[in-house]
């Protein structure tokens, strides 16, 4: 997993707290609680503590600035080697897809996508979902009835969102169970924890994953050029930007982003959203009472408990100045997020929990150009599961806290939520 290798605390011994501050971002003994660690790296605004890595940028108003500064490169073409530990995962022998592109590439694919996605041009398809989100949802929960003890990732949030992403490009129901199949070993390959694991899918079985999923995708583009229907994968065949269509490459590497970019961003949003109103109880009866609630503790929980800590992969394609550092060119930088959404040059009482507050401009989907292309799916999914989740779990207790954490620098969330219940209500 590149030089950021994780070694276990246990092995590591008593000397950890003097490990530089860059190796303790990937130190996943402190998934748990990357706080104290994130409040340290404010300190340094600019940190840069080894030859050859990257510049680590923690403080709120410094990453806007760069996710907005056309110096600073997504093109994986600009990537170095070292980049690997994030990105090396992520090669599908596809096109890179628009989220490693720059303008004028970036622009031209994000458009065309755009038109099958979401405002402006189609507010329907995602606000069209409420009702479909809403009875999935119910399905799963209808599934847990009986139970005293449920595990909310493997048996409710893992599950949610290939569902919901099957549904919007179009994936036949009877063919779902076979593309979660794919999909699940693509994603665990995607955690860098996982490459120790012997029992957890490796990147063999990812790549084979990725063939199948690739050929799949593919056969399902080719019906919809020959007989289109209303679902996100015809409107990618029949786009048209101003330059014309997606080739068929584009299509599909497209449709791969969407899946593995929505993916488990939204089981953590999940999760970490019920770990955060079990550790917040008056929250979680609030909104019993008022499901509405949801929109203003999503927000604060992108805030507060984001899904993406990090966004590694950007690399200086000139000098650049800040704040009295040079940045030299060819250099990666790493934004951290939740450090900037803990700033409190930002946010008034920044580590408190508090969908109250008025202003709540996090970076939890970024900003700029590459700003999260899916929020508003992500956004409508969370509101509807945690309202659920509230309403039908019965007394709901944490049964394990802190619970165990995805071995992942970049994804933050709990790899189980155990929590003990009544019931699962109707
Ligand atoms: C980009 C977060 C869900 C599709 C991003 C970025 C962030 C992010 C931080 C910016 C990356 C960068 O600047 O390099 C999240 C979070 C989610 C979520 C926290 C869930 C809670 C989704 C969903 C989809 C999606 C559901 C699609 C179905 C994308 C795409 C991009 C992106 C396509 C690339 C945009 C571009 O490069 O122009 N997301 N995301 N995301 N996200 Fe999301």
């Amino acid at each position: 997993a590149g030089p950021d290798s994780p070694t276990p605390q246990h092995a590591r011994g008593p000397a950890m707290t003097q490990a530089p501050l860059l190796r303790r971002i990937t130190d996943y003994s402190s998934r748990a609680d990357p706080y104290p660690l994130y409040e340290e790296l404010r300190r340094t605004p600019v940190l840069h503590e080894e030859e050859g890595g990257p510049y680590v940028i923690s403080s709120y108003y410094d990453i806007k600035g760069l996710l907005h500064d056309p110096r600073i490169s997504s093109d994986a073409a600009n990537a170095t080697a070292a980049d690997d530990e994030f990105s090396a995962p992520e090669a599908t022998g596809l096109p890179p897809s628009f989220l490693r592109l720059d303008p004028p590439e970036h622009d031209r694919l994000r458009r065309i996508a755009n038109s099958s996605f979401g405002p402006p041009h189609r507010p329907d398809r995602i606000d069209g979902l409420r009702g479909e989100l809403g009875a999935i949802v119910c399905d799963l929960l209808d599934g847990l009835a009986g139970a005293e003890r449920i595990d909310v990732v493997d048996q409710f949030a893992y599950p949610f969102p290939v569902t919901v992403i099957c549904r919007l490009l179009g994936v036949p129901r009877e063919e779902e169970p076979r593309f979660r199949a794919w999909v699940d070993p693509i994603v665990a390959g995607l955690d860098p924890g996982n490459r120790d694991d012997p029992g957890a899918p490796g990147p063999k079985a990812a790549q084979e994953a990725r063939v199948q999923l690739g050929m799949y995708l593919a056969g399902l583009v080719e019906e919809r050029t020959r007989d289109p229907r209303d679902d996100m994968l015809s409107d990618l065949v029949a786009g048209h930007g101003p330059d014309g269509a997606m080739s068929m490459m584009e299509v599909l590497s497209t449709a791969v982003l969407l899946l593995i970019a929505g993916h488990e961003t939204t089981v953590n949003l999940i999760t970490n959203g019920m770990l955060t109103l079990l550790r917040h109880p008056e929250y979680l009866e609030r909104l019993r009472a008022d499901p509405g609630l949801s929109v203003r503790i999503v927000e604060e929980l992108l805030r507060y408990e984001p899904p993406v800590q990090l966004v590694p992969q950007r690399t200086c394609i000139t000098d650049i100045e800040l704040r009295g550092v040079t940045i030299p060119k060819g250099s990666r930088i790493w934004l951290v997020l939740a450090a900037g959404n803990r700033d409190p040059e930002r946010f008034k009482d920044p580590d408190r929990f508090d969908p109250d507050r008025e202003d709540i401009e996090h970076l939890g989907f970024g900003s700029g150009i590459h700003s999260c292309f899916g929020a508003p799916l992500a956004r409508l999914e969370a509101q509807v599961a945690l309202a659920e989740l509230a309403r039908r779990l019965d007394n709901p207790r944490l049964a394990e806290d802190p619970p165990p954490y995805r071995t992942n620098a970049v994804l933050r969330g709990p790899r189980h939520l155990t929590v003990d219940v009544d019931g699962v209500l109707p």
